[in-house]
């Protein structure tokens, strides 16, 4: 097969979905993975070029495994677009240990396993992307996210610690750091999303930063990533004064 190939985690519903609907639009064949196995069943029958490959990403092993029958199927992996991710509004105001291993076995330990799969194949081909899917709430502290902001965070830093190891084999580390996007992640939310975009802006907006572009993150939409960049600068003091007043967050 002389087609590109992508590799996408998290690609069941919302973001992930979005983009590999866009990528095989484009002719690229794509590997879709998620643990829905009947959501990725539906895409695969319904775009010629897309393929399941139902994994759990918390399993290691699983990660390795289905990383190698996607080899063998294409031969040739372009780009891996690792995007799983959970987010359970209700639980984030608490210091819910449970919950928040679950929240870094997932965002955050998820997406090693999936980058330590990929890893010997990519310092071996000498070039590719593998891209890590963060959000807004992994630049600073945020209120009520004790689990998904800091395993954002975590993110944030892992992708910049790859991106000089990675950069020694030709291969690109990109993040993607997206504003709101109305998933069913974000459905779950019960305040006001600001510059709320849709799954496909998305997927417009990755497919552009990665192929067309040769940034380190991808974000948007800009109006709100380039403020609260700006923000991100500002002095603790100032910093939280001015997010507690924006998220109206009240004192206890
Ligand atoms: N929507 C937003 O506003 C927004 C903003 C910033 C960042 N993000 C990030 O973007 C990414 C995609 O989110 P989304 O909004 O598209 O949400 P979503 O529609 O809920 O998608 C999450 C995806 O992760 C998969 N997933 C969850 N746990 C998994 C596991 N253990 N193993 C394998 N797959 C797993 C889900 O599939 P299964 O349940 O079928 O496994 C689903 O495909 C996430 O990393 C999220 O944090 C989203």
């Amino acid at each position: 097969m002389n087609k590109k190939t992508i590799w996408i985690t998290g690609g069941s519903t919302g973001i992930g979905r979005a983009l590999a609907i866009k990528f095989a639009s484009k002719g690229w064949n794509v590997a879709v993975s998620a643990r829905r196995v009947e959501l990725l069943n539906e895409l695969s029958n319904t775009y010629e070029n897309i393929y399941a490959f139902p994994l759990d990403v918390t399993n290691k092993l699983k990660c390795k495994e289905v990383f190698n029958e996607i080899k063998n199927k294409f031969e040739n992996i372009d780009i891996c677009f690792f995007s799983t991710g959970t987010w359970n509004p209700k639980k984030e105001k608490d210091i819910d240990v449970e919950q928040i291993e679950d929240v870094f076995k997932i965002n955050f330990f998820g997406t090693v396993n999936s980058i330590k799969a990929v890893e010997e194949y990519f310092r071996n081909k000498k070039n590719g992307i593998i891209t890590i899917v963060s959000s807004i709430a992994g630049y600073r502290g945020l209120p009520n996210s004790t689990g998904y902001g800091p395993s954002k965070s975590a993110l944030n830093n892992l992708a910049e610690s790859l991106y000089f190891d990675f950069k020694r084999y030709n291969v690109r580390v990109c993040l993607v750091s997206p504003g709101f996007i109305k998933t069913p992640m974000t459905d779950k939310n019960d305040f006001k999303m600001p510059f709320l975009k849709t799954p496909e802006y998305a997927a417009d907006q990755i497919y552009n930063g990665l192929i067309n572009k040769n940034l380190f993150e991808i974000h948007f939409p800009k109006a709100l990533t380039i403020t609260l960049k700006l923000l991100s600068f500002l002095p603790s003091k100032v910093y939280f004064g001015l997010i507690g007043r924006m998220t109206k967050y009240q004192k206890k």
